[in-house]
């Protein structure tokens, strides 16, 4: 365990490490045409927190994995993510045409081609995913996250949601399937490469990704009203300028601010049976709260 490394040199190492995993996953043009695999691989490279791909580097060091083992497991998870930031953006979803910092895909290259690099970033992932070890049980996993009962899901009720008419109960569903489902499907993959983790803690590891991830969007929400594009690298103040229902026009922001810190010490308090093996995952959870972008 390399717990004594700060999180910053642990998280730019890591960071660095997805980048070549997904570079080495991405295609080339050759079998693929040019104009998808330029599409792609503007959607998956140069830019991107690598939130949840940290998150499984994270968890499978929890049960002693080195980070080889979790390498494409992290990567598929990060390239479903992609997938679904392609997706998003497009004209007939949230419009957006700025994306960590660069036009988005479907600006760059073409609402049907930004179409098709969606699909076919989600059939590498899988496809990646089903070679390495425990790949049948990977894929289920991420498959539920991914699929009608998890981000694809929460996209239809956020698509649904009406602003003024939502609860919080129900917001908190929609955030569960729309941004919590892939975030728990990253922990759960790294948990899942290393020795098996005890009931106690698959326990532990689910709590916290259920406060983190849910963290995770109301932070997503303030940002989207009080950050700027230039920081976040999209569009600012989208969600108010679509009527999106979102955690800041039901909460209001001085309680989804409130909402995050406690969401936060929730995180950090179910971690705490696993000890200083779950460090890592601590500090993502003060990064996901304390973050700007
Ligand atoms: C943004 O995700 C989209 C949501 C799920 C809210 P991130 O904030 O993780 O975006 P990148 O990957 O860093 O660009
Ligand atoms: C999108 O949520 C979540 C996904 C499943 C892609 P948002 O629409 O709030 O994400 P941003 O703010 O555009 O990144
Ligand atoms: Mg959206
Ligand atoms: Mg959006
Ligand atoms: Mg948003």
């Amino acid at each position: 365990m390399r717990n004594d490394l700060a999180f910053e040199v642990w998280s730019r190492e890591r960071q660095q490490r997805i980048e070549g995993v997904l570079e080495a996953l991405l295609p080339a043009a050759g079998d693929t045409p040019a104009r998808l695999a330029a599409a792609m691989r503007h959607a998956v490279l140069g830019g991107g927190k690598r939130l949840r791909p940290l998150l499984t580097y994270a968890a499978s060091e929890l049960v002693g994995a080195d980070a080889q083992a979790a390498d494409v497991r992290a990567a598929a998870v990060e390239l479903i993510h992609a997938y679904s930031l392609v997706h998003d953006d497009l004209p007939c979803m949230d419009d957006d045409a700025l994306r960590r910092g660069r036009p988005s895909c479907h600006v760059a290259f073409g609402v049907a081609t930004a179409l098709l690099a969606g699909d076919a970033l989600q059939s590498l992932a899988f496809g990646a995913l089903s070679r390495g070890p425990g790949g049948a049980e990977a894929c289920r996993i991420l498959a539920g996250a991914a699929g009608p009962a998890g981000m694809a899901g929460g996209q239809q009720l956020d698509l649904d949601a009406v602003a003024d008419a939502i609860d919080l109960e129900a917001l908190t569903r929609l955030q569960r399937m729309k941004t919590g489902a892939l975030i728990d499907a990253a922990i759960r993959l790294g948990a899942g490469c290393g020795r098996s983790p005890s009931v106690e803690e698959t326990r532990a590891l689910g709590a916290y990704a259920r406060a983190a991830g849910l963290a995770f969007q109301v932070v997503d929400d303030l940002l989207d009203a009080e950050g700027s594009s230039a920081s976040l690298g999209k569009t600012a103040g989208k969600d108010a300028a679509q009527g999106k229902a979102t955690f800041v026009t039901v909460l209001g922001t001085d309680e989804a601010k409130r909402h995050v810190q406690a969401l936060h010490a929730e995180a950090r308090a179910a971690l705490r049976p696993l000890g200083r093996d779950a460090t890592r995952l601590a500090e993502l959870a003060d990064w996901i709260v304390a973050r700007r972008r």
